[in-house]
């Protein structure tokens, strides 16, 4: 171990507002697909994330709030009770291992199929606008279709939707949730002026624009604490056909309303996600971490390098790794001892059983 890292705070303790964590590596949400009875997890998912207990933190795997909100094949929900009884052998086998683990609540909007959606409904999103791009269903990926517009009468339901996932997660033991407002996906639909041509209350100016994910981040703080929650950002992403034209004037807007919040931390993907880091020229985060007055947390493309090089400068609190898990388990173990890591294998990443799942071994085998 050299002694830049030995050093870094990266390694020691770290309270994120109500959650102690051990050190300042988060483990980023990871799809993997493989939950596919009930969407509700197994005891293979605990132990994939038992596996992963040393990070500081586990943001668990997107997971739908609602059947409504469902974009991908096998993906776990957390709005069941089966699900709620999933989760739970995930969260203890993560406490039990002395880890902490929070929920990402997910509703994917129109990155969906109807094959996906209740009586082959047609997904939902802010406008009536088809993304470019497929969907992975049960049967091989498909085409994208063009969604319907949420109602304005419908709004208090999605509202409800994300209030009853935060209420089943509370009771699956998580130690907390993240929102996920990030990847193209509903929240940030709604966000976008590309993809919200509303003319109601949700749409037109940055404040109506923003409107949903403020309500519903109040919504899932009235469960939760303010100091249990935090959101996840990737403004210049264009990850699932998103396109923001102004994101510093928008999240700087969030970030004042976020504020007065008091969440536990804002997540942000710098770059594009699991791509480029400096696609948006003119576009600072630092600029942006500077209106947040909470944690920030990073993500997208980080070393352990960069991550050291990052506690030394305090550009962010905590550094987020998202495919360095899969393949090293023992990520921080490594980091810390300087083992080379894992290569991950990419055919294995979506769908399947064990094999490139639960199969990485550690460094020192536990
Ligand atoms: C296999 C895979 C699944 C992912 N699933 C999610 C997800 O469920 N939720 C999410 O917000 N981001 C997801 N992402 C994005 C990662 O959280 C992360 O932002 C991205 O991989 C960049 O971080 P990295 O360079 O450390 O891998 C996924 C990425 C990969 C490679």
């Amino acid at each position: 171990m050299s002694t830049e890292t030995t050093q870094s705070d990266l390694f020691k303790p770290f309270k994120m507002g109500a959650i102690q964590l051990a050190n300042r590596i988060v483990m980023a949400p990871l799809t993997r697909s493989r939950s596919p009875i009930n969407d509700a997890p197994t005891e293979m998912n605990a132990e994939y994330y038992r596996q992963r207990a040393s990070a500081g933190l586990i943001i668990s795997e997107a997971t739908n709030i609602s059947q409504q909100g469902k974009g991908y094949a096998f993906t776990p929900g957390i709005y069941t009770e089966a699900q709620v009884a999933g989760w739970k052998l995930v969260a203890e086998a993560v406490h039990k291992a002395n880890g902490k683990i929070i929920c990402q609540l997910w509703h994917v909007g129109r990155i969906s199929h109807p094959s996906l959606q209740k009586d082959n409904a047609l997904p939902v999103s802010a406008s009536a606008i088809k993304p470019v791009g497929q969907s992975f269903t049960e049967s091989g990926m498909k085409d994208h279709v063009t969604p319907r517009a949420l109602t304005l009468e419908e709004i208090p339901g999605l509202i409800e939707q994300y209030r009853h996932a935060a209420a089943c997660a509370k009771r699956a033991g998580f130690d907390g949730v993240e929102i996920h407002s990030a990847n193209g996906y509903l929240l940030q639909q709604f966000l976008s002026d590309v993809t919200n041509q509303r003319t109601d209350q949700y749409g037109g100016s940055i404040e109506n624009r923003c409107r949903l994910v403020l309500e519903v981040t109040q919504a899932v703080v009235s469960v939760w604490g303010s100091e249990r929650v935090g959101i996840r950002f990737s403004p210049v992403s264009p990850a699932n056909d998103m396109k923001e034209t102004s994101p510093m004037k928008t999240y700087s807007y969030l970030a004042e309303k976020l504020n007065p919040m008091k969440l536990a931390f804002v997540h942000l993907v710098e770059g594009s996600t699991g791509g480029p880091r400096d696609i948006a020229p003119g576009f600072s985060f630092q600029e942006l971490k500077s209106k947040f007055t909470t944690v920030y947390m990073a993500n997208n493309g980080y070393t352990l390098e960069m991550a050291l090089a990052a506690r030394e400068k305090n550009t962010a609190d905590l550094i987020c790794f998202g495919r360095p898990f899969i393949a090293n388990p023992d990520l921080v173990e490594r980091f810390k001892e300087g083992i080379p890591l894992a290569q991950l294998d990419p055919k294995t990443l979506y769908g399947g059983g064990a094999e490139g799942y639960t199969d990485y071994p550690a460094a020192h085998g536990k």
